[in-house]
């Protein structure tokens, strides 16, 4: 799996160079890799009756490109999880919106832009088994295995990446940088803006 370390960064465009440090991973490296991530799970997944379930909201951008490399019939559904933790602090994943389609006995595969701590993908993941699929992976761009508090793995794993805040393509911090078409490493002064006494958590929301 590749590790998401360019050995030169792209330039970084001037609307954003005041709040990005870096480009982790470009447009083109992600476009690639969510290929490949599709020719996998086609070959594992076609002609199985399946359910595309998707975590709300940082995955838009990876699933919009994943499912378009999915040629077979699917259904697309999506859920909603935030965080009983209040400001920067870290919390228990809580499920906002429930998955609406029948999953009993098909094949179900979950998609997340980031696997973090673990906890939304695991409480995701319990949630939808409860229901009886026939089976269920998992499917994330970004791995940070350095702040991992709950031992799970992705099925399906786009980028390995180090523990380092990142925004773009769908990531948030404060809701921003959803927009970029790259994955970037913010710049520790924007974050610490917020909030100083704290580096942010994933599922933190600043208000
Ligand atoms: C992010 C991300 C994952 C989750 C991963 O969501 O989209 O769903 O955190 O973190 P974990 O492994 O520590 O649980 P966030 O709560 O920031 O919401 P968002 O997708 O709406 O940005």
């Amino acid at each position: 799996m590749p590790k998401a370390t360019p050995a030169k960064s792209p330039p970084i465009p001037p609307a954003w160079r005041s709040d990005l440090d870096r480009i982790l991973i470009p447009q083109t490296e992600i476009a690639k890799r969510v290929e490949q991530l599709g020719l996998e799970i086609r070959r594992d997944f076609a002609g199985r009756d399946t359910v595309v379930v998707a975590i709300l909201n940082g995955t838009v951008m990876f699933l919009a490109d994943l499912i378009r490399h999915l040629d077979f019939p699917l259904k697309l559904d999506f859920v909603g999880v935030s965080s009983y933790g209040t400001g920067t602090t870290p919390g228990e994943a809580l499920l906002t919106k429930h998955a609406s389609a029948d999953i009993r006995g098909r094949d179900v595969l979950v998609v997340d832009d980031i696997l973090d701590t673990g906890k939304t993908l695991d409480r995701v993941s319990l949630q939808l088994r409860q229901f009886r699929p026939r089976r269920l992976r998992t499917c994330v761009l970004l791995d940070k295995k350095a702040r991992r508090q709950i031992k799970i793995k992705a099925d399906y794993t786009g980028f390995q990446i180090p523990n380092e805040f990142v925004v773009g393509y769908g990531l948030d911090f404060a809701e921003r940088y959803r927009n970029l078409p790259f994955i970037a490493v913010l710049k520790p002064e924007i974050f610490l803006a917020a909030d100083p006494a704290r580096p942010p958590v994933r599922q933190a929301k600043a208000s």
